[in-house]
């Protein structure tokens, strides 16, 4: 399993071809995906190890893909802290009672996740004996940021506005909450590379709403908590969107592989990550959707910029998006295996 392109790219060793993998590998654009969904919630799913074990091969089974991630969702730590939430069709995350008030922090209870969220970890069992080696797993969990964000804002947000308001006026409660998201975090990871994950990554899709300075403020001290906790176990990868201008910053903060999204050259990326670390990313999902010599001439472009230098995961820059061809997903991971081997 240490030979996996994969785990080896994460440790800046050189590969034959660049390995691929994709956020949201598993989901609605796969036909067998959608008809599991049909008779089952995505909760069901998240929480029946036989069920997310079965998703969480879709992908592996029809795609080049180098590693596959478990299907299980961010914010599944919230319940046990007592933050219950659905997903509404259409619309998303909903949470019954987002937080509101400081009173309301001093009220989340932290929890042992080997109890509350056992069904990911026999997930992860089930998954690793079924996978037998054929590519790497990669568990997962939410930055405290990025998790603060759906517990005060109760679903998705364009403005960030109440997490905002409550970060800037109520400080001591802010870091109060990401100091329990940073402590579940570090042990739900923990567990999960306990019960086998080869390597997690750690989720701060909302963060680049953040200025460098609040950043550093209000956000990188918890997520560096996490990495510090978790880090040297396995290889560790953070990511997040809309981060070229904190890209310094939140490599501060930790991940031996950094996430780039689409909106920043990969190779202006990495000057600003630094050579000591591997970077993943960074297609535009959007151009999966057509037509495919886009597709293929924006990968050159990536791996062009990259120039073989060892350390490099082909992601997109985001999930994938739900009306993307299977296809199109098919002839990518194809095209970055062999272009990639031709560029040697
Ligand atoms: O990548 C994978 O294949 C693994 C599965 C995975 C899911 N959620 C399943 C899921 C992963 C890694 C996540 C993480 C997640 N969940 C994030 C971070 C990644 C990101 O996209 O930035 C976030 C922000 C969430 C919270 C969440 N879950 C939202 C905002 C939504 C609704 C958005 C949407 O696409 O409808 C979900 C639902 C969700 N989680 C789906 C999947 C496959 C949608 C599918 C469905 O309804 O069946």
């Amino acid at each position: 399993m240490t030979t996996s392109r994969f785990l080896k790219a994460c440790r800046r060793e050189p590969v034959d071809a660049t390995p691929v993998w994709f956020m949201r590998q598993a989901g609605r654009y796969m036909a067998e995906y959608r008809a599991l969904r049909e008779r089952h919630s995505l909760l069901e799913i998240c929480r029946i190890p036989d069920l997310a074990t079965e998703v969480t091969l879709q992908p592996v089974r029809r795609m080049e893909v180098d590693a596959a991630i478990l299907f299980s969702d961010l914010l599944l730590p919230l319940e046990p802290m007592g933050l219950p939430f659905d997903f509404v069709k259409g619309e998303g995350p909903q949470l019954e009672k987002p937080i509101e008030t400081p009173a309301d922090i001093d009220g989340l209870r932290t929890f042992e996740p080997r109890e509350a969220l056992g069904h990911v970890l026999d997930a992860i069992r089930q998954i690793q004996h079924e996978l037998a080696g054929r590519v790497p797993l990669i568990g997962f969990a939410g930055a405290p940021f990025t998790l603060a964000s759906y517990a005060i804002e109760g679903g998705h947000s364009n403005n960030f506005a109440r997490t905002k308001a409550l970060m800037y006026g109520h400080a001591d409660a802010w870091h109060a909450l990401c100091e329990k998201f940073a402590t579940i975090v570090s042990d739900y990871l923990g567990a999960q590379i306990e019960a086998g994950v080869d390597a997690v990554q750690v989720f701060d899709s909302w963060v680049g709403t953040l200025s460098a300075a609040d950043y550093r403020e209000f956000a990188l001290p918890h997520t560096q908590r996490i990495f510090q906790s978790v880090g040297g176990r396995v290889p560790t990868i953070h990511f997040g969107t809309g981060t070229a201008t904190i890209l310094a910053e939140l490599s501060e903060a930790g991940g031996d592989v950094i996430g780039v999204d689409w909106r920043i050259p990969i190779d202006t990326a990495w000057q600003r990550i630094g050579d000591d670390r591997a970077v993943q990313g960074n297609l535009d999902p959007t151009v999966l959707l057509g037509p495919s010599h886009r597709m293929f001439s924006q990968t050159d472009d990536i791996l062009a910029r990259v120039g073989g230098r060892p350390g490099h995961i082909f992601n997109l820059g985001h999930g994938i998006l739900p009306s993307t061809p299977v296809e199109h997903v098919q002839m990518l991971a194809q095209y970055v295996h062999s272009s990639s081997r031709r560029r040697r």
